[in-house]
């Protein structure tokens, strides 16, 4: 899984809150780690904990999220570790300036928006649309939808484990 150099691949999962993007990180990390591939996760919800606890969701701090997760990810992926970056990373630029940086397989999930206000399991889609939760991505704040994606998926269709079998082919 290295590519010439000493840098190793890199998965950037993007898409909207409660699509799945936790869920297929960890389950690549899994498969990568049952191959003795040394894996990190860098997600979202896990870094705005700590590394980006400072940030909010205004477009600024979006991309401030994004260039940080994305320098942490660097530092890995110079040590040979395949990194899985899952962040809604819902701005264009910010996202594919990452992206670059990593030379990242590029991965978009999706499913209809009311699909995911039925899941919720954060209730934020009820919190957003009941005007409790500004800038709410889908919601109350953009999503600019990949253009060229290397792989883009309808979670409402297709299991994990189907979804890691077309990434990482046996
Ligand atoms: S990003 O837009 O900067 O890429 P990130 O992936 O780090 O977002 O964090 C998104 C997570 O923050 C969501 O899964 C959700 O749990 C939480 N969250 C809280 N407020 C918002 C909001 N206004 N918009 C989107 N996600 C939010």
């Amino acid at each position: 899984m290295e590519r010439t150099g000493s840098k190793s691949l890199a998965f950037w999962i993007t898409g909207l809150s409660g699509v799945g993007k936790t869920t297929l990180a960890n389950a690549l990390a899994a498969s990568l780690t049952a191959l003795n591939i040394k894996n990190q996760v860098l997600d979202g919800d896990e870094l705005r904990k700590t590394l980006c606890a400072d940030l909010g969701f205004s477009k600024q701090d979006r991309d401030t999220n994004i260039q940080r997760i994305a320098e942490l990810a660097y530092s890995l992926q110079q040590q040979g570790i395949v990194v899985i970056v899952s962040v809604i990373s819902p701005y264009k630029e910010a996202r594919q300036q990452a992206i670059e940086k990593l030379q990242a397989t590029e991965i978009y999930l999706e499913a209809p928006l009311a699909v995911l206000q039925k899941r919720d399991p954060k209730g934020l889609y009820a919190k957003a649309i009941a005007g409790e939760l500004l800038d709410f991505t889908g919601v109350s704040a953009p999503y600019e939808t990949p253009e060229n994606p290397a792989y883009q998926f309808r979670t409402d269709l297709l299991t994990v484990e189907e979804t890691v079998s077309k990434i990482l082919p046996s």
